[in-house]
């Protein structure tokens, strides 16, 4: 069986191709990545010489070489993890996220109707429901939730949804939908809240905490991610959504004091600055549809995960080093160099 993971260059895309080729070895793993800057193929270079791995530097946007590929490979499969994903970057530049998240998402299923591909799994996120208040710890997002987003990222991700189950209505492509709170772990671009804290601590770099730091996240450990889609591609009903979350909801306020603790770094490097335009905030998945259907249960506890997820960070500065220093340096000064500090 032959399947396409576009975006396998980013976090959980290259942690979904690991999981992949070590459950499915029988398999062939096609990675289709433009290698943005999040996009990076060292990350890779553990499976890029297994036989049945097959790295395509490409666009999702690129009608002619997407629709290429799928007359070469004839893939059975395609997951679509290939996003601009930053919530803070779709506030400064909107419109590359129109773009890729929701015309990349089209071109990549017309190739798949015209291929006649047995599944197309989207990889959406919790962050089209919007968000939850924090006087509400009763209310959940189910898949019912309705669609009611914030940000440039969360409504481009909506309208990839969208379109995704209009493609199963309209032409009757096998379609399924997963939507997923907070990731961590391994490869995770150091833009993002625990790679960005972990790795300004060990630096003894201020962290910079959004508004009041309390803004509640719902973290799951990114390989319980990677079985979920599994689940979902081997058992899941075409044409559905599934929420994929462990209810495990942390203010952002409480992971950073615990990386300091857990690095031994003084609690006195963290910065209040400006908040985030927009910000959301709670998210918190009610998992049971997932659960009740195909079995669904995270495996790894918090505990152990931000655990394993630090001990990573410190034993890979090899792969995170040269990104701190190279163009995303220009990008951390924009974004933070000019942030008002709030404490
Ligand atoms: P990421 O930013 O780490 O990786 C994105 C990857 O997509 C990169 O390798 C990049 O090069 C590639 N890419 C970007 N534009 C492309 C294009 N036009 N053509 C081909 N490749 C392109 O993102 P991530 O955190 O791994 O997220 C992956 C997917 O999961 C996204 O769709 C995101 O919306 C979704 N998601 C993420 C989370 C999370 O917590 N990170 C949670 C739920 C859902
Ligand atoms: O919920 C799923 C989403 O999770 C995914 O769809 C997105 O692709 C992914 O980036 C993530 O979005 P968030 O905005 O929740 O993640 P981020 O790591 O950017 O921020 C997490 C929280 O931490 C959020 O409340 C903002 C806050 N924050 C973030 C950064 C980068 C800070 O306080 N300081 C920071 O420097």
């Amino acid at each position: 069986m032959t399947i396409i993971v576009t975006g396998g260059a980013g976090f959980i895309g290259s942690n979904f191709i690991f999981y992949w080729l070590r459950e499915h070895p029988e398999d062939r793993v096609i990675c289709l990545d433009k290698l943005t800057y999040a996009g990076n193929l060292s990350t890779l270079a553990p499976v890029m010489d297994k036989p049945n791995f097959r790295f395509v530097k490409l666009d999702i946007c690129d009608r002619a070489g997407v629709e290429a590929l799928f007359a070469e490979e004839k893939p059975e499969i395609v997951v679509n993890f290939a996003a601009e994903s930053h919530v803070d970057r779709s506030i400064e530049s909107p419109e590359i996220f129109l773009q890729t998240n929701i015309i990349g998402t089209s071109v990549l299923m017309d190739a798949s109707r015209k291929y006649g591909v047995r599944r197309y799994h989207q990889v959406s996120t919790d962050e089209v429901y919007g968000d939850l208040p924090l006087d509400r710890p009763d209310l959940f997002f189910t898949e019912e939730t309705p669609i009611h987003t914030s940000s440039p990222y969360s409504s481009s991700k909506a309208g990839a949804d969208l379109l995704t189950l209009a493609y199963y209505r309209t032409y009757g492509l096998p379609v399924t939908v997963s939507r997923c709170s907070n990731n961590y772990g391994p490869y995770h671009f150091p833009e993002k809240l625990i790679p960005l804290m972990i790795i300004n601590a060990l630096h003894n770099q201020p962290l910079p905490v959004y508004g009041q730091g309390i803004n509640v996240r719902d973290w799951l450990y990114v390989e319980d991610h990677c079985r979920a889609i599994d689940l979902i591609l081997q058992r899941g009903t075409v044409g559905e959504v599934y929420n994929v979350g462990g209810h495990n909801e942390m203010r952002n306020i409480d992971i950073v004091k615990l990386i300091c603790h857990k690095l031994g770094k003084p609690e006195s490097l963290i910065t209040y600055v400006t908040d985030r335009k927009g910000h959301d905030m709670r998210y918190a998945i009610d998992p049971s549809k997932i659960h009740r259907e195909l079995g669904w249960l995270p495996e790894t506890r918090f505990s152990d995960g931000i655990k394993k997820t630090i001990q990573w960070y410190l034993e890979n500065e090899s792969w995170w080093k040269p990104i701190i220093s190279g163009e995303y340096r220009n990008y951390y000064e924009k974004m933070y160099g000019s942030r008002e500090k709030l404490s």
